[in-house]
Order: structure tokens, then C-alpha cells, then sequence
């Protein structure tokens, strides 16, 4: 297998940022398939740190090709801003590195306020968005009445096709309270940022075809957590799309059996942003102390990330539902000198022993934790390069997490940076 699809197997922010990049390396294609710039991905090269919401990855690379597949929704102004930002730091970004797939849906600025608009009026029913309208934007694709990349090049359809977006978004800013949307002012705004976007615009399927024709090894880079996914994740809770394995095929235009094998990144316990069901929380001493040391602080909106122990119930789950081959177990380190930690290992739900999570609501709010306990230790692990490297007991602690996930671990990650990352197979090959 030459291509490498990476997801995230928790709530996202598993620390995917330095895995990618550390595949990017070795990549010749890298693919954004779902999400948009509601995802945070943190590189550090060098004495240089990168902070990438919607651009793929392989960008900060030369000689790499960054695709933004059809299952991103795409902010053009985010985007164009982005580049920006990336340049002042040297980054060199042009059609040659950087495409952007023609059928990719846009997020207008009438998505983001309602997203924050619908935020502000849910009280104690937030989602806990970050607020940049990717829900309604993907609500739009799916309602068919999207705005596309390749609209951007056609102004004489761009009319009907905003008249239509806007009978739907008017009625419904009608019903919150809001003034209607101009027309003539979002044509005017689209036609000013269609002549930054479109110089990118190409078409993925083809472009993914012809790499993989030519031997070239492409990686597929996901964003947020699959128990993020709007079939597979802790719904309503969710975002809006699929962020599973399967996504990277329908999100890019490749074959299903093409896009290779299945990286999935999970910390060595738990974090969640935003509102939602969160069996292992930690609402303690503790909880607090795994915040501090993994600087559990979202990327995109600064908001403090809920912490917990490992739930080894939830990635087994989502290791089966994206046909994991491997996991990345990130910020072992973080867990260094606790006497005691916990793995989750079932739930139980009015007396009865549950081994998966349940897909109703309330009972995803009502389950409770069963945890196995497990002496820690008091080395460090920071830094670990080689398997020999880890405490005796933090060797047993990987151990017994793939036993209970059910998939091995290939990868481990014992610092932010690049090198610090002990490999059992490479992913690649
Ligand atoms: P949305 O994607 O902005 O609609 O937010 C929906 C949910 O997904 C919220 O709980 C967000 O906090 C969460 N979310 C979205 N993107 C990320 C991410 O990149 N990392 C972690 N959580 C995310």
C-alpha cells in the first residue's frame, strides 16, 4: 500500500498536526477530504511553528502537492487569509503546490453568523460550535443549493444560484429576527475573492488519479475526531461531516480500495472541546493536571479542552467503524508520574455492562465508566525515541491498550517534536 489515510480516533485534537507532518515528509500528495477551517493543525519545523486551519498540511513543504478535496467547505476568505498569513512566514504558495477541487462547497459569510447565530439562541442546547460555519454549510450541500468553487467562474449562473441560496437563508433570518441578505452585495463580495480562489481551482478526482498512476504516495489527512462524525460520532454533537476512514475516498474523488492504509491518532487519554457526552471527564485535581501538562487549549478558538482518562471502549469502536490498521498513541509523556491511571474498559447503563458506546442520546449523557486501574510510573518518557527507552510500565500500558482497542499500536509520539516519535511500522510501506 502506498497511500496513508490519517484520522482521528477521540474528539479530534489527538495531536494529528506532527504525524502528518512527519508523513508529509515522505508523501507526495497531501489531501484535506472533510471539515474546513473549524480544524487546528499545529506544525513545528524547525525553530518555526505553523498553525493550519484549512490548508493541508504538505503546504509548509516544498515539492509537495496539497489538495483541498470536494468534502472540504471551503471559506474563501479564510482561505485567501490563510495563504496570507503562511506567506509572511515564508511559506511559498501557488498553483504549483496548491489546488483546490472545483466541486468543493463555499462557506458564504451568511453561514457563519448563523451558525452563531443558532449558538447564541440554543442556551443550555449548544453545540459548542467554533463558530465558523461549517454546519450550515454543509446543510447547504446536501439541501443542493450550495455555492461551488467552479460557480465562482461562471457569473452569468452565480444569479439564480444566489437567488436560490437566498430564498432558503432569508426566510430563515426572517424567522430569527434578522435583516435579509443583499444579493447584489454577496455577488459583489463573491465576484471581489473569486479572482484569488480560482487560480487554485482543479479538479481532484483527476489530479488524485494521475498522482497514483504515477507511483506517487498520497497521504489523506483528516481532520477533527471520528467521534466527531455525523453518523458515527455522539450525535447531536457532532460536526457536520463524515470524519471517518471511508470519508477520504468520497471526500477526495479516489476509489474506496485506493486510499491505502489506516492511521488512527489517539492520545494517551481523552480531550474533548465543545458541548457533549464525555464518559471518562475528569472534573478534578486530576483532570486539571492533564490539562496543564498536555496544554489541553484549542488551537482554533483557545477554549479549554475537557480532560479524561483513556476510553479504550470509544477507540476500539471507532477502530472498527474506520478499519483502523494502526494507531499513533500521542502524549504518553503527559501521563508520566501518576501513580495511578485508568483505562476505561465498559460502561454500565441502569445496572446493565455495555462493551460499546449506545447511539441514543440520553444514554450517551447516563452511562458511567468502568475503569481497570493500572500502576503508572515515574520515569519519564519524554522525548522516548526507542521502544527500550519507555519505563517498564508504560511498555505494559501500550500493551494493554491495544489489547482492549483490538488494534495495534504503530506509532508513539512522546513530544511535540518531530523526532521524538518511536515507530513500529511504517505506515507507508
Ligand atoms: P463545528 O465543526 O464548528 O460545527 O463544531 C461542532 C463540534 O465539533 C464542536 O464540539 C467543536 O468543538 C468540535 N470541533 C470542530 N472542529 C474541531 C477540531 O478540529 N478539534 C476538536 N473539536 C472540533
Amino acid at each position: 500500500m502506498t497511500n496513508v489515510v490519517v484520522v482521528g480516533a477521540q474528539w479530534g485534537d489527538e495531536g494529528k498536526g506532527k504525524i502528518v507532518d512527519w508523513l508529509s515528509e515522505r508523501a507526495d500528495v497531501v489531501v484535506r477530504f472533510q471539515g474546513g477551517h473549524n480544524a487546528g493543525h499545529t506544525l513545528v519545523i524547525g525553530d518555526k511553528t505553523y498553525k493550519l486551519s484549512l490548508l493541508p498540511s504538505g503546504v509548509v513543504r516544498p515539492d509537495k502537492l496539497s489538495v483541498i478535496g470536494n468534502g472540504v467547505v471551503v471559506d474563501p476568505w479564510a482561505l485567501v487569509a490563510e495563504i496570507e498569513r503562511l506567506r509572511k512566514q515564508g511559506v511559498a504558495i501557488s498553483r504549483d503546490n496548491l489546488r483546490l477541487a472545483e466541486n468543493a462547497t463555499l462557506i458564504l459569510p451568511l453561514h457563519r453568523e448563523l451558525d452563531q447565530l443558532r449558538e447564541d439562541a440554543a442556551g443550555t442546547e449548544k453545540i459548542g460550535t467554533t463558530g465558523r460555519g461549517i454546519g450550515p454549510a454543509y446543510e447547504d450541500k446536501v439541501g443542493r443549493r450550495a455555492i461551488r468553487v467552479q460557480d465562482l467562474a461562471s457569473p452569468q449562473t452565480l444569479g439564480p444560484k444566489i437567488d436560490r441560496i437566498l430564498t432558503h437563508h432569508n426566510a430563515l433570518r426572517r424567522g430569527l429576527g434578522q435583516p435579509e441578505i443583499s444579493r447584489d452585495k454577496l455577488i459583489a463580495e463573491l465576484t471581489a475573492i473569486a479572482g484569488e480562489v480560482l487560480p487554485y481551482m482543479d479538479v481532484s478526482w483527476e489530479l488524485l488519479d494521475a498522482a497514483r498512476k504515477d507511483g506517487k504516495r498520497i497521504l489523506f489527512e483528516g481532520a477533527q475526531g471520528a467521534l466527531l462524525d455525523v453518523d458515527h460520532g455522539t450525535y447531536p454533537f457532532v460536526t457536520s461531516s463524515n470524519t471517518v476512514a471511508a470519508q477520504a475516498s468520497t471526500g477526495s474523488g479516489i476509489g474506496a480500495r485506493l486510499t491505502g492504509y489506516v492511521l488512527g491518532i489517539a492520545k494517551a487519554y481523552t480531550t474533548r472541546v465543545g458541548a457533549g457526552p464525555f464518559p471518562t471527564e475528569l472534573s478534578d485535581a486530576i483532570g486539571e493536571k492533564i490539562g496543564e501538562r498536555g496544554r489541553e487549549f484549542g488551537t482554533v478558538t483557545g477554549r479549554k479542552r475537557r480532560c479524561g482518562w483513556f476510553d479504550s471502549v470509544l477507540v476500539r469502536q471507532v477502530a472498527k467503524v474506520s478499519g483502523v490498521d494502526g494507531i499513533a498513541l500521542t502524549k504518553l509523556d503527559v501521563l508520566d508520574g501518576f501513580e495511578t491511571i485508568r483505562i476505561c474498559v465498559g460502561y454500565t447503563l441502569d445496572g446493565e455492562r455495555l462493551s460499546r458506546l449506545p447511539a441514543s442520546t440520553s444514554a450517551q449523557a447516563n452511562i458511567m465508566p468502568i475503569y481497570e486501574d493500572f500502576e503508572g510510573w515515574s520515569q519519564s518518557t519524554q522525548g522516548a525515541r526507542r521502544w527500550a527507552d519507555l519505563p517498564a510500565q508504560a511498555v505494559k500500558y501500550v500493551r494493554r491498550v491495544e489489547e482492549l482497542i483490538e488494534c495495534p499500536v504503530t506509532l508513539l509520539s512522546t513530544s511535540p517534536e518531530r523526532e521524538d516519535t518511536i515507530l513500529m511500522k511504517d505506515p507507508f510501506v
